[in-house]
């Protein structure tokens, strides 16, 4: 018996300003499908993930709805809980960065950073909007590119070159919150320099991350150098408070990743279990799976954290692409931001959920949702393929013969066997996040078990061959079972329905090596309809936004 393995992994935390849409679910279901299919395999596997709850857009957002930034994120973390439900998206602890567990462990990391002298006090000089009261972010402040003279751009990076820059430079910059010009101010700022990890990292990055992402990391470690890390902002801030200041707060991205460890805690605590089995054992596995925007937090600093305060850094960062809708990014204009909860008014789940299995990768290659690409795979292979031919053998079972299997016939048994012969190579797909492998072996199946029904005619054999052709339903409907098997951390509900018309309890791995013979079958009630692409077009126009 293989030994059960120890297993957390994280999605990156969605903030608590605005709704979870398509795009984040890219990577919720990255998780859920993996995480899903280790349970399956009998290992203990922790999905965790939370709100992230802190930084001034959030506080600001609050402060346009008139309400308290607690009432905002309480607002969004139900918000999201539901829409993460309601897209069968289980984890087994979600939770938010908001915490005084939080805080513990926020204030142990910043003891040890200062503790290891990696902390070092420095003046800066910031941009400061005298009406609002507050230093302006990066994103808070607009102009002129100090590069190539475009107007309205950010204070970080201009749009229209591409150039990055130093918020100070921009031309003629404004306030965008009031639109007044702002001052330069001094104030005393924490930092960490990172340079000095620079030997760790360049060890570390390679044996943690894939090779695209470990060579883009390596152009930073090598040609730029690190930059100093400032881990504190001024107040007015939405977070945690930086022990022994009046008016210093932790910076949001210092705060967030320790919500990993904080909230595997919590999960700890209520389960009987100890946060350092699993972030202090080197027997236990920790990912986070994240998109390729945020690498650079989670490959760069938080690996550095992680080893001064004497965790374990994690085993591997699993990065993703982003989701483009027809071909673009997700815009509010043409209505391709789509919220989760706009999808769910229209669709169901099960399509986004198969989709998404068939374009994902292990790649950091951006991926399309094409809307008639995702009807015809949902149409043409899940209900066409896979779903009607069950539909047809349990409605012949049921009417012919009462609802009672007998055996395999002879060639429909040895589809069935080739079929179970794969599960170690789907175990394999599943492991690397290959999702769009797994649907590509289980679409083989289903075409071989189209063939063989087509070639076999149960339909009319039945009225001469009552004996082979119960056989013939008894075969197709195992190699049915088998693909609900191996679709299970894709399609845990459609699995649920078929454990349920097989009269079985929840399926797992072990379940592929047996069969279903010389038993009644329940009666057939659909799994899943026909996506209808008007529904599609109706996404669009709830979307969109002036
Ligand atoms: N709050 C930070 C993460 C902190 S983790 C300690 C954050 N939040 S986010 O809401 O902006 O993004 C959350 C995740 O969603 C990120 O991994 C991001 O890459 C992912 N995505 C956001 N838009 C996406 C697409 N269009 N496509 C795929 N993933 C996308 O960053
Ligand atoms: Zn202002």
């Amino acid at each position: 018996m293989r030994k059960p393995r120890k297993i957390i992994i994280t999605s990156a935390l969605p903030y608590a300003n605005g709704d979870i849409h398509l795009g984040h679910l890219v990577e919720h279901l990255i998780t859920d499908f993996w995480a899903r299919f280790q349970k399956m395999r009998g290992h203990q596997c922790l999905a965790i993930c939370g709100d992230d709850t802190h930084g001034a857009p959030i506080m600001i957002a609050a402060k346009k709805k008139n309400i308290s930034p607690e009432a905002l994120v309480s607002q969004l973390m139900d918000r999201h809980v539901k829409d993460f439900k309601d897209f069968h998206i289980y984890y087994d602890h979600y939770s938010s960065t908001n915490s005084k567990t939080n805080e513990k462990y926020c204030g142990e990391f910043y003891q040890s950073l200062k503790d290891n002298g990696s902390i070092e006090q420095r003046k800066i000089t910031q941009l400061y909007c005298e009406h609002d009261k507050m230093f302006l972010p990066d994103r808070f402040v607009k102009g002129t590119c100090p590069k190539c003279g475009a107007q309205d751009q950010y204070g970080d990076s201009c749009d229209s070159c591409g150039g990055v820059y130093e918020t100070l430079d921009l031309i003629e910059a404004r306030c965008t919150l009031c639109s007044n010009k702002p001052v330069e101010k001094d104030s005393e700022h924490s930092f960490v320099s990172l340079n000095q990890f620079t030997d760790f990292l360049k060890e570390w990055v390679p044996e943690h991350t894939d090779q695209a992402v470990a060579n883009k990391l390596s152009e930073w470690l090598t040609n730029d150098g690190l930059k100093d890390w400032c881990l504190t902002r001024d107040e007015p801030y939405f977070g945690f408070k930086v022990p022994g200041t009046t008016d210093k707060y932790y910076y949001v991205w210092f705060d967030a990743p320790i919500g990993y460890v904080s909230m595997t805690r919590e999960w700890c605590d209520a389960n009987g279990e100890t946060v350092e089995s699993f972030w202090k054992n080197k027997d236990s596995e920790i990912y986070h799976n994240i998109g390729k925007d945020i690498v650079y937090f989670h490959s760069l600093f938080w690996p550095v954290m992680l080893k001064v305060a004497g965790w374990d850094t994690p085993s591997k960062i699993f990065v993703h692409g982003m989701l483009t809708v027809n071909g673009t990014k997700l815009s509010k204009s043409k209505g391709t931001f789509i919220n989760a909860r706009t999808y769910l008014d229209y669709l169901d789940p099960v399509y986004l959920r198969y989709y998404f299995a068939c374009k994902l990768t292990n790649t950091i290659s951006d991926f399309d949702l094409n809307f008639e690409d995702f009807t015809s795979r949902v149409n043409s292979d899940l209900v066409g393929k896979i779903t009607n031919i069950a539909s047809r053998c349990f409605q012949m079972v049921g009417k012919n013969f009462d609802n009672e299997l007998s055996s395999m016939e002879e060639k429909g048994r040895e589809i069935f066997v080739k079929a179970q012969s794969m599960s170690e190579s789907v175990a394999t797909d599943y492991e690397e996040r290959n999702f769009s492998k797994v649907i590509l072996k289980v679409r083989d199946i289903a075409d071989e078990a189209n063939k063989y029904f087509d070639e076999k005619t149960p339909w009319k054999l039945v009225k001469e061959d009552k004996e082979t052709t119960q056989k013939i339903l008894t075969a197709t409907l195992n190699i049915f079972r088998l693909m609900a098997i191996y679709l299970k951390p894709i399609l845990p509900v459609y699995s649920e329905q078929v454990e349920k018309l097989f009269y079985e309890e929840s399926y797992s791995w072990e379940s592929l090596k047996t069969s279903f013979e010389n038993k009644k079958v329940g009666s057939f009630s659909h799994l899943v309809k026909r996506l209808e692409i008007s529904s599609l077009e109706k996404i669009i126009e709830a979307s969109k936004q002036d």
